[in-house]
């Protein structure tokens, strides 16, 4: 198993695996074609050929990222694969010059196992609200934003 940037290719796969919790309610879906469009964001881990975890790191601004699309597929949970995935994009946002880093997301209790804080969603920049009202669940996603902040050092 490897966790790698991930290629073209891989976006049919990705897009299966984020339908699937989405169908779910576990997470928002997304389009292959924002899949696509943004398929440099991307984390995938790979095992024999197979995707069974994704997940996005979005830039928001200069000081702050988005983690996106996170996913583990059901027989690879509890593998420590999500941990890793977002230690992963958290990598990225450093490399990139960014020490704070984000989720909304429907699973907080993950995220603070993580060491993300919950916070006020009214204080992230207002250009994320831009993606919030055009999804279909705005204006109450449920969804719970998280923060946490990076060391410079790796
Ligand atoms: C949430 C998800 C990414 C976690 O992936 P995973 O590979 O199973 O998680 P890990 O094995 O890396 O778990 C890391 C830690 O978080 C904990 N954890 C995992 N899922 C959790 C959850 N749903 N709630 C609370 N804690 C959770 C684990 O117990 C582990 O804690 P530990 O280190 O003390 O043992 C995965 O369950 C998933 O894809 N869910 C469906 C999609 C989803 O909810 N995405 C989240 C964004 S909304």
């Amino acid at each position: 198993m490897k966790i790698r940037t991930a290629k073209v290719g891989d976006a049919m796969k990705i897009h299966e695996l984020v339908e699937y919790y989405a169908d779910n309610r576990e997470m928002l879906h997304r389009s292959l074609n924002a899949i696509y469009e943004n398929i440099q964001e991307f984390v995938v881990v790979e095992d024999e050929g197979d995707i069974v975890g994704c997940g996005a790191l979005h830039i928001t601004w200069g000081d702050l990222a988005e983690i996106k699309a996170l996913a583990v597929s059901e027989d690879y949970k509890g593998q420590g694969l999500g941990r890793k995935i977002v230690a992963t994009l958290q990598n990225n946002a450093v490399d990139l010059g960014v020490y704070k880093v984000f989720a909304l997301s429907f699973k907080p209790d993950f995220f603070k196992k993580l060491g993300y804080e919950v916070i006020s969603k009214e204080t992230l920049p207002h250009k994320i609200w831009s993606e919030c009202i055009n999804c279909h669940l705005f204006p109450d996603c449920g969804e719970t934003p998280l923060l946490i902040t990076l060391k410079e050092e790796k």
